[in-house]
C-alpha cells in the first residue's frame, strides 16, 4: 500500500511580508533593516516568475499569505488593486492545478491598526472581522483558509518578549490579545463557511517539542512540563472544550472563554525544533533557553536543533483534536543546500513513518520558496529553496529545489 495518499497536499508555504515588504505595515519601520531593502526580494512585482517556480518545483499546493497593510491602508480604504494583485495570485495557481491555501494573517498589521486597536483592545475584534469578510467575499476559488498564523507566537513576541510589534511586555494585556485573538478565529470561522460552505480552516499553529536542561534537576522538568502544556497542548484543549487555560508554574490557572469549541475543519502544525529549557531568574520572564545538537543531526543557521523525531511526538499530540493535520510549515535556514537536503529527506520520513502508524496527515509545505526576510534575524538566514541575491533580485534554483522536486516525485508513487 501506498504511505503517501493520492491527494497528499506536496506544498511549499510562504508569507507576503517576509517576500515583499509593504510601506503601511508595522514591521516596515520596526526593523531598521528593512529601512535599506523595503521590497525585500521584491516578490510584489516578480510574483509570476516566483510562482513559476512552483510549477519547476511540482508542488500540487501552496501556502502564502495576504498582506493586510496593502489591502486596507487606512481604516477607510480598500485598495482593490492589491485584492485583485492576490487574486491574480489565485488564478494562476489554479491554472497551474496547485491548491491554493490563503493566511489571512501572518505577524504584520497597517500601522493604523496597533496604533489605534492592538489585539489587547476589544475594538480589535471588529477591525480584523472586516477585513476578513473584504477578502473572503472578494478572492474567488480558494478552499483552504488559515485565519492566524502562530497565535502564541505573536503573544510570545508582541505582549511577553517585547521583540515584535507592539513591543508590550505585560501578562495582562497578553491575555486580553489572546483572547480577542481566538475571537477572531472562531468569528471568522463562521464567515468563512458563510460565504465558502465547504472551506477548511485552521490557524497554523507553532508546535515545539521541550526538554528540561539537565534531566535530573525537578524544576527543570517542572518547566518542561508547563512549557510543554502551554504551547503544545492548551490550545488543543481550547478547541475542544472553548477554554484556555493558563497555567504559570506555582500560580493559580486562569482560565479564558473563547468561541471556538470545534471551530477547525483541520490542524496546521508548523514544526522546526526542539527547546531545552531551565529555570533563571536573571532571564526574561525567568526562563531561559538553548539548543543542544544532542543527537548529532546538528544545529541550524539560527542554532535551532535539527530534531526529525520531534515531528512525530507534536503529530501525535495534535491528533487528540481528531482532525486531519496538515504541516502547514517545516524547514531549516541554512547555508548549507547539503544540510538542507537532509533535513527534508528525514522529516518526509517521519511523515512515511506517522502515516504508516495510522495518523491522518494531509501534508506537507516546505518553508520556504525563496529567501526571504527572517523576522528576528533579517536577511543573513536563508530557509528558501531557491537562493536570492538581495542586490540584484535574482532567484537561483539550489540542490534543495532539485531535492524537493525529486522527493515529491519519489514519494508521491511510493
Ligand atoms: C513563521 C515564519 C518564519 C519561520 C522561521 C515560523 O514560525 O511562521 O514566518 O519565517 O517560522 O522562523
Amino acid at each position: 500500500m501506498k504511505s503517501f495518499p493520492d491527494n497528499f497536499f506536496w506544498g511549499v508555504a510562504t508569507s507576503a511580508f517576509q517576500l515583499e515588504g509593504s510601506p503601511n505595515a508595522d514591521w516596515a519601520t520596526w526593523d531598521p533593516v528593512l529601512l535599506d531593502i523595503p521590497q525585500i526580494t521584491n516578490h510584489y512585482a516578480l510574483f509570476r516568475e516566483d510562482l513559476k517556480l512552483l510549477k519547476d518545483l511540482g508542488v500540487n499546493s501552496y501556502r502564502f499569505s495576504l498582506e493586510w497593510s496593502r489591502i486596507q491602508p487606512r481604516p477607510d480604504t480598500w485598495d482593490e488593486e492589491a485584492i485583485a494583485h492576490y487574486q491574480e495570485i489565485i488564478d494562476i495557481l489554479r491554472n497551474y492545478n496547485i491548491e491554493p491555501m490563503v493566511t489571512l494573517h501572518h505577524f504584520t498589521h497597517p500601522r493604523w491598526f496597533l496604533e489605534r486597536t492592538p489585539w489587547h483592545r476589544t475594538g480589535s475584534i471588529e477591525k480584523f472581522l472586516r477585513y476578513t469578510e473584504k477578502m473572503v467575499s472578494s478572492l474567488r476559488n480558494v478552499r483552504y483558509w488559515i485565519t492566524f498564523n502562530e497565535p502564541y507566537v505573536i503573544l510570545i513576541g508582541g505582549y511577553l518578549d517585547g521583540c515584535t510589534p507592539p513591543g508590550l511586555k505585560d501578562v495582562p494585556l497578553s491575555l486580553a490579545a489572546l483572547q480577542n485573538i481566538f475571537t477572531c478565529h472562531g468569528k471568522a470561522y463562521d464567515i468563512i463557511h458563510q460565504y465558502v460552505p465547504d472551506a477548511q480552516v485552521s490557524v497554523a499553529h507553532n508546535m515545539s517539542v521541550f526538554a528540561p536542561w539537565k534531566k535530573w534537576n525537578p524544576l527543570d522538568r517542572l518547566l518542561k512540563k508547563a512549557a510543554n502544556f502551554f504551547y503544545n497542548h492548551s490550545i488543543i484543549n481550547a478547541f475542544q472544550t472553548g477554554i484556555f487555560v493558563v497555567k504559570f508554574p506555582f500560580s493559580r490557572p486562569v482560565e479564558i472563554e473563547v468561541p471556538i469549541k470545534g471551530k477547525l475543519d483541520f490542524f496546521g502544525v508548523n514544526y522546526y525544533t526542539r527547546i531545552h529549557l531551565r529555570f533563571n531568574p536573571f532571564k526574561k520572564m525567568g526562563v531561559e533557553l538553548r539548543y543542544l545538537d544532542i543527537e548529532g543531526h546538528g544545529l541550524t543557521n539560527i542554532g535551532w536543533e535539527v530534531h526529525p523525531r520531534g515531528l512525530a511526538k507534536v503529530l501525535w499530540y495534535a491528533s487528540r483534536l481528531n482532525l486531519p493535520l496538515i504541516i502547514t510549515e517545516n524547514g531549516i535556514a541554512s547555508h548549507d543546500t547539503e544540510q538542507k537536503v537532509k533535513y527534508m529527506k528525514q522529516h518526509v520520513d517521519v511523515v512515511e513513518r506517522c502515516l504508516k502508524e495510522g495518523l491522518d496527515v494531509r501534508g506537507y509545505f516546505y518553508w520556504t520558496l525563496i529567501d526571504n526576510y527572517e523576522w528576528l534575524q533579517g536577511l543573513d538566514v536563508r530557509f528558501g529553496l531557491y537562493r536570492v541575491d538581495f542586490k540584484t533580485f535574482k532567484r537561483h534554483p539550489t540542490s534543495a529545489a532539485t531535492y524537493y522536486a525529486y522527493l515529491i516525485q519519489s514519494r508521491s508513487k511510493m
